[in-house]
């Protein structure tokens, strides 16, 4: 086929679902030896959600997932593949999490699959639906990324458990021949000798689950957090610059600056390197954390919903995560203006 009849990726609708428990940093004062005022200081974090005992990743994703594919305005008939990223998946290691999600949605005799890609695995979703879909093998392609990262985390280790939260975002991506609706660039980029920066040891070949593992903790996530701190402000902001260098964009010009939520401090250097204004960037680290590879599709639906985010207008995204993995993207949002569904 050639490349005049390939249709282009287009980004077509978002949705997000943030569990009802909200954990604030005064109910975790209660817990562990930490303050509101070190917390929000150190990360801007004040609140994070917390999935119920029996609601597991794939709920939340199916739920993201409903409100994404309605906004679409397609039939789950029109989906022809399911992406899900997550490194909190239902299970270790199958079934993937995309084929429950499927299941819980109806979606039958359909391609899907996980990715492993921690807090990039949004943006990396996004370029493996782009060659599906700009390959010509695919139309309408479901990306979820979903965590219940409460089940990894060591309630004890006051390093990591005040920074993650749950949660999940969906995004329906489809085929389109309007140049003018496609995703300008993605990129995706990793670097395995970092991998002991952000781990979760076990369970795996590794460190196969034993009673040893347990009493270790190794299957709680564990975090270098300064060192990542570090490389996440120098990773993120070399990638973002590169990608808008490439493609002749200024960071003035980008009215909607979507960095992962990690950490405040992290968001506002990579800000303030591309000299963006504060309404350039958009924050929900405050309420929900990070929730890793939900991260990024839940700042894109707050967008959404605050009623900012119109057809044709551009989002930049930037990610950073465990692995070491980071990506980059550059694309319109070409979907329906928000009505209060
Ligand atoms: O999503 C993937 C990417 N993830 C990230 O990018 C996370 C990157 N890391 C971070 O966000 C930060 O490194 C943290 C928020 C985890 C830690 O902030 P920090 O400013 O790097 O603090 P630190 O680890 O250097 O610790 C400073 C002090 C230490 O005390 P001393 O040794 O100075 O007496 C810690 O023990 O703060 C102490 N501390 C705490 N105090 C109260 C560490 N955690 C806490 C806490 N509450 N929760």
């Amino acid at each position: 086929m050639s490349r005049d009849l390939l249709p282009f990726a287009a980004f077509r609708s978002i949705g997000a679902y943030a569990p009802e428990k909200i954990l604030t940093n005064f109910d975790l004062e209660k817990m562990i030896d930490t303050s509101d005022e070190w917390i929000v200081k150190r990360t801007g974090i004040k609140e994070r959600r917390i999935a119920a005992d029996d609601e597991f990743t794939s709920d939340m994703g199916a739920k993201a997932a409903e409100i994404a594919i309605e906004r679409a305005n397609i039939s789950r008939k029109d989906i022809d593949l399911v992406l899900c990223a997550t490194v909190t998946p239902d299970y270790f290691n199958m079934p993937s999490t995309a084929c429950i999600v499927s299941h819980k949605l109806g979606i039958r005799d359909v391609q899907a699959l996980d990715i492993s890609a921690a807090c990039s695995g949004f943006v990396y979703l996004l370029t493996i639906a782009k060659a599906f879909i700009e390959s010509g093998m695919k139309k309408n392609v479901l990306v979820v990324g979903a965590e219940k990262f409460s089940s990894i985390v060591d309630w004890t280790d006051r390093i990591t458990c005040i920074l993650f939260g749950d949660g999940a975002g969906a995004a329906i991506i489809s085929a389109t021949q309007n140049k003018e609706e496609s995703f300008i660039d993605v990129h995706a980029s990793a670097d395995g000798s970092y991998a002991d920066f952000l781990m979760t040891p076990a369970p795996g070949s590794v460190n196969p689950m034993s009673q040893k593992t347990l009493d270790e903790g190794l299957n709680f996530v564990q975090m270098k957090g300064s060192e990542t701190f570090k490389l996440a402000v120098k990773t993120l902001t070399r990638d973002v610059k590169e990608i808008l260098a490439k493609n002749n964009i200024k960071p003035e010009d980008i009215p909607h600056f979507i960095p992962h939520q990690a950490n405040y401090r992290i968001i506002k250097a990579v800000g303030d390197a591309l000299r963006m204004r504060d309404e350039q960037v958009v924050l929900t680290v405050h309420k929900y954390g990070n929730t890793s590879a939900a991260s990024i599709p839940m700042a894109i639906n707050d967008l959404y919903e605050s009623g900012n985010l119109k057809y044709g207008e551009l989002m930049l995204l930037d990610t950073f995560g465990g692995g070491l993995t980071w990506a980059s993207a550059l694309l319109p949002y070409v979907g329906n203006k928000y009505t209060h569904d």
